[in-house]
């Protein structure tokens, strides 16, 4: 017992991650850090790197569809990295910070653009890492510096720079944890014309994606061109099409729905066959934008 790092006490602590994705699949890891200071994280992968064992962190778990079975590797769930500091110029949030709640706040704080960003799920440094957003606001537009540990276990600081963080994508994906990100406060911002960008972004989110569902949100990435994957899903017929208890959502069809206890095997057999059909009836090859661990 005691250090961060310790491995007994990860494979102790590991649970099927079922528990800890909004999919609500997923099985369990050999191992499960919880490191709640950025030591900590620096700590965990270096013991990790040491021991030659793969580690893969988690966020909020929103966008990610994790096989049923033993996970091989270890884990670092960023869910205790939480902190918030409001300075004159910026707000300073942990990577386990709640997205949401950073989004409902936005206005408040004098965040720009956030305000435009209700009902996408996660923790702040998932959200950041995937830059997450929509037609009324990206992450990417607010966010002025990441903190993160790389892969030896060295903190580090990056003020973000145009070409950091790409269409569902960024540096640091793969390539360092996350640990905590600072988000431009502008002073002069209208904060009323915010909360109204706030409560029309919600609502037009409501009747367009399924938002209750156990979901792992958008499945696969919009192809180039400006097209959007789940207007082209939708228009090769497959809205409602079933696996077991995985379902193309008949709200959009670029989610795929958990509604009667799916397993991993389901999900996948069901965006094989969205696939195959989209390819044969449109010549599209649809990429995942969601992340799959197995
Ligand atoms: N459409 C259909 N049928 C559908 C879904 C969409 O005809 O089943 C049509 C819509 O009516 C609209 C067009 O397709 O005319 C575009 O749809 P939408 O505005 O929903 O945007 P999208 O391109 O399908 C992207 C993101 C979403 C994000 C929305 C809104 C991707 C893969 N998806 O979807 O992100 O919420 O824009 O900004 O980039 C996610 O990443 O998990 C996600 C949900």
């Amino acid at each position: 017992m005691g250090s961060a790092a310790d491995f007994a006490d990860a494979r102790a602590r590991a649970a099927a991650l079922a528990g800890r994705t909004s999919f609500r699949i997923g099985g369990v890891p050999e191992l499960l850090f919880e490191p709640s200071t950025v030591a900590e994280v620096a700590e965990v992968v270096v013991a990790c790197k040491a021991a030659r064992v793969p580690l893969r962190v988690l966020g909020g778990g929103c966008n990610l569809l994790v096989a049923d079975g033993p996970l091989p590797g270890a884990v670092l769930a960023t869910t205790r990295l939480r902190h918030e500091r409001v300075l004159d110029d910026r707000v300073e949030v942990g990577a386990g910070g709640s997205f949401p709640g950073l989004v409902s706040r936005a206005a408040e704080l004098s965040i720009p653009t956030l305000s435009g960003c209700p009902g996408i799920p996660g923790q702040v440094g998932g959200v950041v890492a995937m830059n997450a957003g929509g037609r009324f606001g990206y992450v990417a537009d607010a966010l002025l510096e990441v903190f993160a540990v790389d892969l030896d276990g060295r903190p580090f600081a990056r003020v973000v720079e145009p070409g950091d963080l790409g269409y569902r994508t960024s540096v640091f994906l793969g390539a360092a944890v996350v640990v905590a990100a600072s988000f431009r406060r502008d002073r002069s911002l209208d904060r009323d014309a915010e909360r109204r960008r706030f409560l029309e972004a919600s609502a037009w989110k409501r009747s367009t994606q399924p938002m209750s569902a156990a979901s792992a949100g958008c499945v696969f990435k919009n192809p180039p061109g400006g097209r959007s994957a789940g207007a082209i899903i939708d228009a090769a017929g497959l809205k409602g099409e079933r696996v077991g208890g995985a379902m193309v959502s008949p709200v959009h069809a670029n989610y795929i729905v958990n509604d009667a206890d799916a397993t991993f095997a389901d999900v996948e057999a069901l965006i094989g066959r969205v696939r195959e059909r989209v390819a044969a009836t449109t010549g599209v090859h649809l990429e995942l934008e969601v992340q799959v661990w197995r």
